[in-house]
């Protein structure tokens, strides 16, 4: 009898000594050191992703890297997606990541610069990848797990503790609540940014009372408690945070996100008939170009079920058909939609009827894949840009419209959501629609009269004055005591 109890205890107490040895070693600050000189800020970046495809969480590494700060960023690189199917099922990995169309490198600023380390998680190991539906569901959770440990690894043992972690929230299973427990272990302080709840975006899918979106709430809720902060990308997000979340004890800071550098005006005349010439898209329609007979539209899109096109196609239809009767002095429109997704041969199908029903006389659609730099360059020889975006929670904002302000392109957007009026003002850089009659009398009033448009133009070649870094150095530079 004693001598079980004292073999129990025995193993209790190397299991406990196991435990306590493994742990993640802590952050100590440097003054706990004794060492007195400026604390050097040091913040791990977390994106369950891929990493090229998260400008934003590319963003906070740069700035904090720029103020002297050493950043580690951990995420996937772009071909080892397939990381995303925890959950099982491929729509509900478009789902959680449309991006998972366009893979790409992280930026070459991020790999160049001498701040940043980036630590790639690792892609699952080939043997738990099968085209086999049976197999796919059975070896699902050792996915998971797989993730979970590799994460685990990595936030805990791989990566030295670091004073901040920025944890990019969604997708929050596993990263929020794995995070959290690293941060706690290692005396880390946690600062989550939203860009949107994961919730919502399985509510699209499943709709509001399914029990794993229940259970997605609450988990949310549960593990974001003991962050040191949060950042969030609109005003209205930051008051759901607070009010219905009950975010109390940590400040919740709105950073509104801002376009890349590449996005800006192309003001020369010149310059924008000849770029837009030279694409293949918009080449055939050369001397029109040049005499102003038609006018670029330009729509981008991940081709999911989130954005409904046929809004625009129906729209376009409509233009077409008031240009060719009531009203002839209304210009062509060569609309450009670029982006690649799972419905997009579905659309295409549906503009060639259209178009062989005649209904598109005044109006080209091209679909076009372009590189980032040609994309930015049409942005900014565009006359209008369209936005389809409906925002799953009502406090997200679509980043394209922030490109398209950043390139000086007036844009008009689905605007039946919350947060829209903290991006666009009304009448001033661009219009919101709700409806494709809406969406049409937008286009006959803005082509119908150059001088309305032109208003827009200016609005928006204002709004792209406004940059990341004026966002970020006040709020987020101030938090993390760098500037
Ligand atoms: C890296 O940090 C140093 C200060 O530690 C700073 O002077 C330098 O500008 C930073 N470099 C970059 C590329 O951000």
């Amino acid at each position: 009898m004693i001598e079980q109890a004292i073999s129990i205890a025995f193993w209790l107490s190397s299991l406990l000594t196991v435990i306590i040895v493994a742990l993640p070693s802590q952050y100590i600050p440097q003054s706990a050191r004794g060492d007195n000189r400026k604390e050097k800020v040091t913040a791990q970046i977390l994106v369950l992703g891929d990493i090229g495809r998260s400008p934003r969480m590319q963003y906070h590494a740069l700035s904090i890297a720029r103020h002297g700060g050493h950043v580690e960023i951990i995420g996937y690189h772009g071909k080892q997606l397939a990381v995303f199917s925890f959950l099982g099922g491929r729509d509900i990995i478009t789902m959680l990541t449309p991006a998972v169309f366009l893979e790409s490198d992280p930026h070459p600023e991020i790999t160049s610069n001498a701040n940043i380390s980036v630590v790639p998680l690792p892609p699952h190991p080939a043997i738990l990848q099968t085209n086999n539906k049976f197999l796919f569901l059975a070896l699902g959770p050792l996915k998971v797990l797989f993730q979970i440990a590799s994460l685990w690894l990595c936030l805990a043992y791989r990566t030295r503790p670091a004073k901040y972690l920025l944890v990019q929230n969604p997708p929050s299973i596993p990263s929020l609540a794995l995070s959290s427990i690293v941060c706690y272990l290692r005396q880390t302080r946690l600062i989550i940014d939203w860009h949107n709840f994961g919730y919502s975006i399985l509510a699209l899918k499943l709709g509001n009372q399914h029990p794993l979106v229940v259970i997605s709430r609450w988990y949310e809720k549960f593990f974001c408690g003991g962050a040191f902060a949060h950042f969030c990308v609109t005003n209205a997000m930051a008051r759901i945070l607070k009010d219905e979340f009950g975010i109390t004890g940590s400040p919740i800071f709105p950073l509104h996100d801002r376009p890349a550098r590449h996005f800006k005006p192309v003001l020369d005349e010149e310059e924008r008939t000849q770029f837009l010439q030279s694409l293949p898209e918009s080449t055939a329609h050369g001397a029109e170009l040049a005499n102003g007979d038609i006018r670029v539209l330009v729509s981008s899109t991940s081709w999911t079920s989130d954005e409904d096109f046929s809004v625009l196609i129906d729209a376009l239809c409509r233009y077409s058909k008031i240009a060719s009767a009531e009203n002839p002095a209304l210009p062509k429109i060569l609309a450009i939609i670029t982006g690649k997704g799972p419905q997009k041969e579905m659309y295409l199908n549906e503009i060639s009827n259209r178009e062989h029903a005649g209904k598109l006389q005044k109006v080209t659609i091209k679909t076009a894949w372009l590189s980032t730099l040609d994309y930015a360059k049409l942005l900014g020889c565009a006359s209008l840009g369209v936005s389809l975006h409906t925002s799953s929670s009502g406090v997200d904002l679509p980043m394209k419209v922030v490109d398209m302000f950043g390139a000086g392109l007036p844009v008009v957007g689905w605007n039946r959501f919350e947060a829209w009026p903290e991006l666009v003002t009304e009448g001033t850089n661009g219009r919101g629609f709700g409806s494709a009659e809406e969406l049409t009398s937008h286009l006959t009033d803005l082509f119908g009269n150059p001088a309305k448009l032109e208003i827009l133009r200016k609005g928006a070649q204002k709004e792209s004055l406004r940059r990341w870094d004026q966002e970020w150095d006040p709020v987020a530079g101030r938090l993390l005591q760098l500037v």
